[in-house]
């Protein structure tokens, strides 16, 4: 039986792009991988339509976390400091590299159900001058939530502070206006919105933000200047997972010929709004209000007479994998993203699945 993923990430995979990763044996010191990875590095730009001399993407081997850790580790100058917005786990991640590297931060905390609070953020950048930097989630994956950078990014521009933004579960389906925010970095990954498999991940940066970053990096395996330079030149400073390769510029193609982000969104959208509202016939609440949520994962509570075990494993047989709520949330809530792909029949199948899952009978 064939298994669709509805964990945010990895994802179901199309044929292309399963089928890219049986591609030649290559070298990644040959032409061939640098004009694959020219190829990447150009359309991962094209998704938002950026200027390659502003901006620049960097490929990176490894999870959304290292992309996430090169872009702190790397883009924020020795002299910097970065306000960290946490309102789910991935918020609270970015405050323990912070901490693991030493580098001077502060912190807005927020439960995992509350959005960030604009007065607090604002009254602690007009009491720090320090503060070079804000750090925040996009999609906050803990709980759903979309946070707003427009807002945010007015607020930082007022205190000429730079965002640094986790893009990694929103990247490819969610408005990025690179433009208009204050943005230095961003980091994100291939197997999540862009459909591709894990193992590469990567950061757009501002060739400006990066230059005058200066000596920066903390690390060597993530100095995202070093990488940088490489790339540039059509190298590599280590050996990248050309497989994965393969597969993220069959996905980003993929991309390309559905329509981009925004078609990708409304289809993220069609699905998650029938399985929204196919719950709330059921009498399943979502965790988050209406229009609250990313279109690429929504929370909702579990019925009172099931465990979270029992619907996973009752949807499990019969075809789909759905995700738990992490820590305090992990007995209150489940998850279904819509990353990946995903037909109308198979959202016509779910719904009968939760149907059977909840009210069995
Ligand atoms: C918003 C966000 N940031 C970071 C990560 C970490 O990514 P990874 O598990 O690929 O390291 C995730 C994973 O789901 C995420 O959703």
């Amino acid at each position: 039986m064939k298994m669709i993923l509805l964990n945010p990430g990895p994802v179901t995979l199309s044929t292309k792009v399963r089928e890219a990763m049986l591609g030649p044996d290559l070298c990644h010191r040959e032409p061939e991988f640098a004009q694959l990875q020219a190829e990447i590095r150009r359309r991962l730009l094209d998704v938002y339509g950026l200027d390659k001399t502003d901006w620049a993407s960097i490929l990176l081997t490894g999870s959304g976390t290292a992309a996430v850790e090169a872009m702190l580790s790397s883009v924020v100058p020795r002299n910097g400091h970065v306000l960290v917005i946490e309102n789910g786990t991935y918020g609270e991640r970015m405050t323990k590299i912070l901490q693991r590297y030493g580098m001077p931060h502060s912190r807005i905390e927020h439960t995992w159900l509350e959005a960030p609070d604009l007065s607090r953020i604002e009254q602690q950048l007009a009491t720090t001058p320090e503060m070079t930097h804000v750090a925040v989630v996009h999609h906050e994956t803990t709980s759903g939530r979309l946070n707003d950078l427009k807002a945010l990014g007015e607020c930082c521009r007022r205190y000429r502070v730079s965002l640094l933004v986790d893009a990694v579960s929103s990247f490819g389906a969610e408005e990025l206006d690179f433009n208009e925010l204050p943005i230095a970095a961003i980091a994100a990954t291939a197997n999540k919105c862009l459909h591709g498999v894990p193992g590469t991940c990567f950061a757009i940066a501002s060739r400006e933000a990066l230059a005058s970053a200066g000596n920066a990096s903390r690390t060597v395996y993530l100095d995202l200047q070093a990488y940088l330079e490489q790339q540039d030149r059509h190298g590599t400073p280590f050996t990248q997972s050309v497989q994965t390769f393969y597969a993220l510029a069959a996905a980003l193609r993929e991309l390309e010929d559905e329509g981009g982000w925004r078609t990708r969104r409304h289809s993220y959208l069609t699905r998650i709004n029938a399985v929204r509202s196919h719950l709330r016939n059921l009498g399943i609440e979502p965790l988050l209000a209406e229009g609250l949520s990313s279109c690429v994962l929504h929370a909702f509570y579990l019925p009172p007479t099931l465990s979270y075990a029992n619907l996973h494993d009752a949807l499990k047989a019969r075809g789909f994998v759905i995700y738990a709520g992490q820590s305090n949330l992990a007995q209150q809530i489940f998850r279904i993203s819509m990353m990946g792909e995903i037909t109308p029949s198979d959202i016509a199948r779910l719904c009968a699945a939760l149907t059977e899952a909840i009210r069995p009978n």
